[in-house]
Formats: C-alpha cells, sequence, structure tokens
C-alpha cells in the first residue's frame, strides 16, 4: 500500500533533535521568568477576523498565507502568529486590571502558506513575549533585552540587532504621502507586489527583493525621503531615549531605515535580530512596539511591545546536543527481578533501563556500555546472595554491593 508523506513544508521533530527543543524551552522558561513573565498558552485556531483586523488586511501574511476553513458557518484560521491570539486572551481575560508591566510569553506551532525553503516552513515553531502597559521606550529596550540575554542562553552570538522606528500613524501618513508622490513617476516600472502595495500599504514598498525595484528605489530623490527624518518630535524622542538606553547597556544594533516588518500593527520602535551565518532567512528574531492593537481589538486603550523567534531557525544554529545517557541498565536474564529492581531504581528519580527482550548477558552489557553510565548486574550469584555487582561503564571499575545499598549508591 502507498505510503502517506509528510505534508509540504511541515516537519517531524523527531526524538534526537528532542535535546535542542527541550533545552530552547527550558532557557526560554528560565530567562523570560527571571525578567518576571509568565507564560500562556493561546489556541492554535483562532476567528479569522481577529487576524484580518489584528495583523492587517494588507499584509502577505493575511492576504496570501493563511490556513482558513469553515466549521458550523464560522470562519477559523490557524494562528500565523501569535501576538494577535495573546491580545484576544488579554482583552478577554481583564489582565488591563493587573498591575503594569504585565509580561506574557509563549512557545508553539504557527501556520503560513508560505513557498517552502531553507528556514522557511509551512508550520513552524515561535518562542515570543508580549509586554503590555508601558508606553515609556525602557519597555522596548528590556524586550531587546531579553531577545539578546535569550539567545547568549542558547550560545548564540553571531548576531546583528537592526532598528528602526515607524513613527505614529500621524508622522507615517506624511512619510507615506511624501513617498507616493516621489515613486509615482516610476509606479508603471514596479513589480506586480509594489503596485499594489503603492496603495494599500506604501511602506512595504521599501522591502522588497526585487533587483528591478530595487534600482528604482535608489535613485536620489527616492533615497532623500527613505533617508530623510520624518517623524514628529515625540516619535524622534522615544527613538532616542530607547538608543541611550541601548548604549548604556552595552548594546549593539544598526540602523536599518528600510525595516519596516511585514505587519501592520507596529508603530515606532521595530527590530530584527539576524544571524550571520543562516542563508536568506536569517531572521531569527523579530518584534516592535504596537500601541494602536488592544484597542483596535476591542480593548483599554493598552501601549505594548514585543518580539516573536522562530525556533526551528534557533535550532539550526544551535547544532546537535547529545543525548544525555541513562544512569543506570540493569543487567540480568530474571526478567522479574530486573523489572522489581528498575522500577526500585525509577521510583527514585534515577533513569534507568533493562533489557526488555531479555537477550543474552553479553548483548546486554554491550548495549548498556553504549546507552549507560553504570551497569547494575543481578547475575545467578547475586540473586542468591541478595548483592549485585555495580559496573562503572566509562571507568570499568566494579564492585559487588548489599542490594539494599543500591540507592544509596546512586545518591
Ligand atoms: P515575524 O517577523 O512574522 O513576527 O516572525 C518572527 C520570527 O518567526 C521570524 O523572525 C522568523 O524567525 C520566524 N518565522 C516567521 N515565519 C517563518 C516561517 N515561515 N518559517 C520559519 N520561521 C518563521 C511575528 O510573528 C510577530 N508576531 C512578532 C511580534 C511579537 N511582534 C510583536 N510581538
Amino acid at each position: 500500500m502507498a505510503i502517506i508523506k509528510i505534508q509540504k513544508g511541515t516537519k517531524d521533530i523527531l526524538p534526537e533533535e528532542m535535546s535542542v527543543w527541550h533545552f530552547m524551552e527550558e532557557k526560554a522558561n528560565e530567562i523570560f521568568t527571571k525578567y518576571g513573565a509568565k507564560e500562556i498558552r493561546t489556541p492554535i485556531f483562532e476567528a479569522t477576523e481577529l487576524f484580518a483586523r489584528g495583523v492587517g488586511d494588507t499584509t502577505d501574511i493575511v492576504n496570501k498565507e493563511m490556513y482558513t476553513f469553515e466549521k458550523s458557518e464560522r470562519s477559523l484560521t490557524l494562528r500565523p502568529e501569535n501576538t494577535a491570539g495573546v491580545v484576544r486572551s488579554f482583552i478577554e481575560n481583564g489582565m488591563h486590571r493587573l498591575s503594569a508591566p504585565i509580561k506574557l510569553w509563549y512557545k508553539g506551532p504557527m501556520f503560513r502558506y508560505e513557498r517552502p525553503q531553507a528556514g522557511r516552513q509551512r508550520q513552524f515553531h515561535q518562542v515570543g513575549i508580549e509586554v503590555f502597559g508601558i508606553k515609556q521606550p525602557s519597555a522596548d529596550a528590556e524586550v531587546i533585552l531579553m531577545a539578546i540575554n535569550y539567545l547568549k542562553a542558547l550560545g548564540l552570538n553571531d548576531l546583528t540587532v537592526e532598528l528602526n522606528t515607524l513613527g505614529c500613524p500621524v508622522c507615517r501618513e506624511e512619510f507615506k504621502t511624501k513617498l507616493k508622490a516621489v515613486i509615482k513617476p516610476y509606479l508603471s516600472n514596479l513589480c506586480e507586489d509594489c503596485q499594489s502595495r503603492y496603495e494599500k500599504n506604501p511602506l512595504r514598498l521599501l522591502d522588497c527583493k526585487s533587483p528591478e525595484c530595487q534600482e528604482i528605489f535608489a535613485k536620489s530623490e527616492i533615497q532623500a525621503v527613505i533617508q530623510g527624518d520624518f517623524i514628529c518630535p515625540e516619535c524622534a524622542e522615544h527613538f532616542k531615549t530607547l538608543k541611550e538606553y541601548l548604549d548604556t547597556l552595552g548594546i549593539k544594533y544598526e540602523r536599518n531605515k528600510l525595516l519596516v516588518r511585514g505587519l501592520d500593527y507596529y508603530n515606532r520602535t521595530v527590530f530584527e535580530i539576524k544571524s550571520n551565518s543562516l542563508g536568506s532567512q536569517n531572521a531569527v528574531c523579530g518584534g516592535g512596539r504596537y500601541d494602536s492593537l488592544v484597542k483596535n481589538l476591542g480593548g483599554e486603550d493598552t501601549p505594548a511591545v514585543g518580539f516573536a523567534m522562530g525556533m526551528e531557525r534557533l535550532a539550526s544554529l544551535i547544532g546537535k546536543i547529545e543525548d544525555k545517557k541513562t544512569t543506570a541498565f540493569v543487567i540480568s536474564n530474571d526478567v522479574k527481578e530486573a523489572l522489581k529492581l528498575t522500577e526500585e531504581l525509577r521510583a527514585e528519580n534515577i533513569t534507568t533501563e533493562f533489557d526488555l527482550s531479555n537477550k543474552k548477558f553479553v548483548k546486554q552489557l554491550e548495549k548498556a556500555s553504549k546507552t549507560a553510565k553504570f551497569a547494575v548486574i543481578l547475575g545467578e550469584d547475586e540473586i542468591s546472595q541478595n548483592k549485585v555487582t555495580v559496573k562503572n561503564l566509562d571507568t570499568a571499575e566494579q564492585k559487588t554491593i548489599e542490594r539494599s545499598n543500591i540507592i544509596k549508591f546512586f545518591k
């Protein structure tokens, strides 16, 4: 019979890869908890409208990439990201009543119908954080700091932080008008995507990768608008203070005026952290401030800032972590005695295996030396004398002890 294959753009995370995933998850809990964040788990599917309103209906994510389906005449969507879901939960559970800042972190699968390639999947995992209730740039700085410290804890250092400000809806509107005016003469020469972005979301023109568009945007009159500082005094002050905080903390960053991010909810600070050793999909982290989203989704006016990281991309940078060896391997041809002893050890939190297929002694010893630190031998002599022989499989040292002392030996 034909085998059923895995879907394009999805991956099994196999047992031998699990140590890396546990490492990423444990470090997330450890680092984010240190900053006072609590974990939240929201559903994998939500009302489609949440993403249309939250992420924005001019974005590629909402227009082209959502896994949407109908059930009982409701339109549902597998979450393409988790900021919208966390904001929905924040509002629904009245979290604005908690004392600010409210810091929530998450991990889990996301779904985007994108063209799969190295570093880009249709089901992928994110670990992220959202901080609610603080409008000052100290929250932006702390969020960036959390991202960097998490990456450091994973042993990842060869990274570049890119930083930009998108201003507020008022100053951004002026910028969009100027940008559109200067690009208008070249409109018919832009790629198809940019022609539609021109009307719907002109800021996204800035991160078009097509060489023809790049050539047009490099023209001096267009560069003058892009490189000019369009932001209003309040937004400029926010950005200046954030940069001062980052400088004080010794965090290096590069200003990237073309960094606009692919989601509509951002205002003021946006940032990405890129790995210098990944290919074209080199962003390991993306985030920024989104002060209007809570209100736009029906909540109290609450400023917020956060980030998410792609865990597959992190895993590929971390590489392989060897599985820990089992502490003990019970070797015996008496299955009942072996079962009893194995369970006694496990009850004391000592990781223990024994050979379920009851192979020959030598075969059992061979297997033990590959997977365990100690062999606990229960031969006929040991059983009759109520003893066990413990062999250190690294040093080959062995000794016979009273069976009743075995837990003491490992403790
Ligand atoms: P994003 O930039 O769309 O932002 O995604 C964040 C990270 O998820 C990316 O930098 C990348 O590492 C990873 N990622 C995204 N798409 C894929 C994919 N198809 N395959 C593999 N990895 C991927 C957000 O999702 C925002 N919600 C971040 C945020 C949180 N902003 C504020 N709070």
